[in-house]
């Protein structure tokens, strides 16, 4: 049996989801696997760090508040990086909010933990547009793996698929449905919901948060255009450089227009290989019943890839949720010690 030492940075509702998928998995992935999972340090913003030498008892973290009156044995942390420096952790895993614009401070956070030792899984998007080249760099470098799959669509595999199993393919463009909040308020908006209602009840679920601007303005749909044009496209792109109009300016008036004429809007993101170079946008469009995004319903996406080789491969994944995105980072971790065992 093999013991792997795991950190945590962020404990919101994806790291929480982790820990729990940690504890519900741990006896079939040490059968399976060989690999005896241990939670060893825990990092949040303002609630505290705190490391545990041989892991936390998982029944104790998923069954209360994270505290350091709660495992009176555990050592506290200043912050996230002296978690990393003093851990001596197999693998960091990171889901700190994003930030669209930097990227930081998960860049640091993952260099950080590279230049330990550790191999590095993320589901934070704002890494992986902005400091790609340079993780996968170091990471190269350091003999690690650097895994991101739960960055686009959750845990559906969008990454792995696409460059493992699909060798030789030149992907000619992509359409997606990506972002949940805003398919969900355009869905609520159809049964006759005003735009106000619709991000009220998103937010009352916990799909939106308490400023929808990353989500209704296409923000959250572009970070994940620029990640895929980054990883799959080879085309390195930001946010800021993606042609982007999210939701906002759709009225009641173009929700009537729509159902007259048998169509849904949908939040589209596009990329589109053309001679002068990648075109790559999110934007909303109308769309009709022959299209596949047509029934991609409230929170579920949807990606269709076009290639020379397979003319259309659609993706689609239904009712995500914060345990999806944490099956995402399980599988990453159990890919990385899969192949380490096929070298
Ligand atoms: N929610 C989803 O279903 C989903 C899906 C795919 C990807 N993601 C990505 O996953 C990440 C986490 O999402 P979430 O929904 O779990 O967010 P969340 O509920 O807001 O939790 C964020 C966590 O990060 C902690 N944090 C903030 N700054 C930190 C720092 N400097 N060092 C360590 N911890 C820090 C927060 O601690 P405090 O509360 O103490 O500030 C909190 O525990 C984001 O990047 C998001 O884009 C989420």
């Amino acid at each position: 049996m093999k013991s792997i030492a795991i950190i945590v940075a962020g404990y919101g509702n994806v790291g929480k989801a982790f820990i729990r998928l940690v504890h519900r998995k741990h006896a079939e992935v040490e059968n399976t696997y060989g690999l005896d999972l241990r939670i060893s340090g825990i990092s949040t913003g303002s609630h505290g760090c705190l490391g545990m030498k041989d892991g936390f008892n998982l029944q104790d973290l998923v069954s209360g508040v994270f505290s350091a009156d709660r495992f009176p044995n555990s050592v506290s942390y200043q912050n996230t990086l002296e978690m990393i420096a003093k851990s001596k952790a197999d693998v960091f895993i990171e889901n700190t909010p994003v930030n669209y614009e930097t990227g930081q401070p998960a860049v640091s956070f993952l260099t950080s933990a590279l230049e330990n030792g550790m191999h590095i899984v993320t589901a934070n998007k704002g890494p992986v547009v902005h400091a790609f080249e340079k993780l996968t760099t170091l990471a190269n470098k350091m003999g690690k793996k650097f895994l991101f799959e739960s960055t686009v669509m959750d845990g559906a595999p969008i990454f792995s698929v696409i460059r493992e199993a699909l060798p030789a393919m030149q992907i000619n463009g992509f359409e997606g449905i990506l972002n949940s909040c805003t398919n969900l308020i355009l869905c609520r908006m159809e049964k006759g919901e005003s735009f106000e209602q619709a991000v009220h009840y998103a937010q009352s679920i916990g799909i939106a948060e308490t400023d929808p601007s990353g989500d209704v303005d296409g923000w959250d749909a572009a970070v994940k255009v620029a990640a895929l044009s980054t990883v799959l496209l080879h085309n390195p792109v930001i946010p800021q450089q993606i042609k982007r109009s999210g939701i906002r300016s759709i009225t009641e008036a173009d929700m009537h227009k729509a159902h007259e004429t048998g169509k849904r809007w949908k939040l589209i993101c596009t990329a589109e290989r053309t001679t002068s170079g990648w075109v790559l946008s999110v934007a909303p469009q109308m769309i009709g019943p022959k299209s596949p995004f047509f029934s991609v319903e409230g929170t579920s996406s949807y990606i269709l890839f076009k290639s020379d080789v397979l003319p259309g491969l659609g993706i689609l994944e239904s009712n995500p949720s914060p345990d999806t995105t944490a099956y995402g980072m399980l599988a990453d971790i159990l890919n990385i010690y899969s192949h380490e065992k096929d070298v």
